[in-house]
């Protein structure tokens, strides 16, 4: 990265600051032609973000600077881009179809990716069909699928995403170690028919093993002994701890997909069986057209790095410091905190690969909630706070309203348009002012300044035709790219995170403090007076 491109990105930044998006359009005439396409399915709309033709052009003056090409050859293929734990990322080779030649560290791996999936697909048809039964010869009728982060919110949001209605599997998700969340997945089920899967890559982590835990002395209570273990399930990284924690069989997957990132993997065995293996290779495919279109297209027509250039322009060039995310569909209710994870643990980092201290942006703070239930709720912040908080729509044209009688055309995705619309163009005082004009003049101007909008607010809009696997494959590969182009650009590796390691420390000496029946004495005062509450 020279400091020529950043030179002229601030350059930009101070010029057009204040740059009214809606004028951008008369302005340069090509504005929506350059800055939608289509990729993999989906289309997007990054033509209402605050760039002006300009400092588009600085934007895309850092991709090249950073060598994003350089970088996205790196990570596919196969290098130790997670330079902290010398580890390849090499989450698409888990999409890519069957007979691919992928390496990570220069180690072929797509035979066995192709094995595991086939093994997958394989037990998946078995248990779906009634052949793979529980210890008493009953099929199974249930998933309790216990994983927390990576583990749990990829497969969560693609069940979510894509479940039938009235699954003949029902799945459940434990994540967290509050035994309240177990009780509730628990509730209902019979131990005779329910299948329990444990996915943590590294099987050791602490909320998941406590949920392990509470599963099988839950199986235990009514189920024999003999054939016990075809009821727990491991998928993870590490297969001798599974084995040894009891499972009766294990699903691998190695230490080259990231957590976060694990979704393609066996991690989403649980989706495999509910929705079956047709309906996760068609998301798989998904997936792999927007690798091959982030692979081919040219920056300036690439979606992950314009997306990924939006968020710079937000964060670095104007100091925007949170996004929100609406996906307006039911379906997608657990994007906002899959990107999450995906964003914040990635990005949220303060040093650059070198360790020297990061002195551009890094990730902003990410939120959301499925639309039109946020435009009821921080929605008002968004149009008339203080701070401008960047919007991203994600709209689906078909709803999934099968169950019930839905109008043909949903008022959904009218919706989001409406609400781009409004950050955009707001409403000045004087037109606030027009409509009360049957008002006292006094009273109407003081009404006047609450009801008007700022606008020039920034927002993309990604449209989907239906919210099918190869859409929603190609939706979360779209984000992961746009994540790992933003690692690039700010020179951070995007792939570990150090930063969740001391909590997890600490806990464990707090747990040590619990046993003792005491805060130990090294204790800041005010977490020892908790603790000695919380104990008793
Ligand atoms: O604590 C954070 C984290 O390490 C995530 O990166 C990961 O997705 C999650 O914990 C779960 O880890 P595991 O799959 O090893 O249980």
């Amino acid at each position: 990265m020279t400091d020529a491109a950043w030179t002229a990105f601030d350059a930009a930044a101070d010029r057009d600051r204040e740059a009214c998006i809606l004028d951008q359009f008369a302005a340069d005439p090509e504005r929506l032609s350059r800055m939608t396409l289509e990729a993999a399915g989906l289309w997007l709309d990054l033509s209402k973000q605050s760039w002006t033709r300009k400092a588009f052009e600085a934007c895309l003056g850092l991709a090249r600077s950073a060598n994003v090409e350089r970088a996205r050859g790196q990570l596919f293929g196969g290098d130790a881009i997670n330079f902290t734990e010398g580890r390849a990322v090499l989450h698409p080779a888990l999409r890519a179809g069957p007979g691919g030649n992928f390496v990570a560290l220069g180690e072929p791996v797509s035979d066995e990716v192709d094995t595991v999936r086939r093994a997958m697909a394989d037990y998946a048809n078995a248990v779906r069909e009634g052949r793979e039964t529980g210890a008493t010869g009953k099929a199974f009728k249930a998933i309790v699928h216990v994983g927390i982060g990576g583990s749990d919110l990829g497969p969560r949001l693609v069940w979510d995403a894509l479940r039938p209605l009235d699954p003949a599997i029902d799945v459940r998700f434990v994540a967290n170690i509050d035994p309240r969340d177990m009780a509730e997945a628990l509730t209902g089920l019979d131990p005779e028919t329910t299948l329990v899967i444990v996915v943590s890559k590294t099987f050791t982590t602490q909320e998941t093993l406590a949920n392990a835990d509470l599963a099988k002395a839950w199986l235990a209570k009514t189920l024999p002994e003999a054939g016990r273990e075809k009821h727990i399930i491991g998928v993870t990284a590490a297969p001798e701890r599974a084995e040894g924690f009891g499972c009766g069989r294990t699903f691998a997957f190695r230490d080259w997909v990231g957590g976060r990132y694990s979704l393609w993997s066996a991690v989403s065995l649980s989706c495999v069986i509910g929705l079956g293996p047709e309906v996760f290779g068609r998301m798989l495919e998904g997936a792999w057209a927007m690798d091959e279109h982030f692979l081919s297209a040219p920056l300036e027509r690439n979606a992950p790095v314009l997306m990924a250039l939006a968020q710079v322009w937000n964060v670095d060039g104007l100091k925007r410091r949170a996004r929100t995310v609406a996906p307006y569909a039911h379906g997608l209710r657990r994007l906002p905190a899959f990107l999450q994870q995906l964003e914040m643990e990635s990005n949220g980092k303060r040093v650059r690969r070198d360790g020297s201290p990061a002195t551009r942006g890094t990730c902003p703070l990410v939120f959301g909630e499925p639309g039109t239930n946020g435009q009821h709720a921080f929605f008002q912040q968004i149009h008339q706070g203080p701070e401008v908080v960047p919007a991203e729509f994600v709209v689906v044209r078909r709803t999934q309203g099968d169950a019930v009688e839905a109008p043909p055309e949903s008022p959904l995705w009218a919706n989001a348009l409406a609400q781009g619309q409004a950050l955009m163009q707001g409403k000045t005082t004087e037109a606030a002012r027009a409509e009360l004009s049957g008002l006292d003049p006094a009273e109407a101007d003081r009404l006047a300044a609450h009801k008007t909008f700022p606008g020039n607010r920034p927002s993309t809009t990604i449209v989907m035709e239906a919210l099918t696997p190869e859409a929603l494959g190609a939706l979360i590969a779209l984000y992961e790219h746009k994540t790992f182009v933003e690692g690039v650009i700010w020179d951070i590796n995007s792939f570990d995170q150090w930063g969740v390691e001391l909590g997890k420390v600490l806990a464990k000496a707090i747990l040590k403090d619990v046993e003792a029946g005491r805060p130990s004495e090294e204790l800041d005062p005010s977490t020892a007076d908790l603790l000695a509450r919380l104990i008793g």
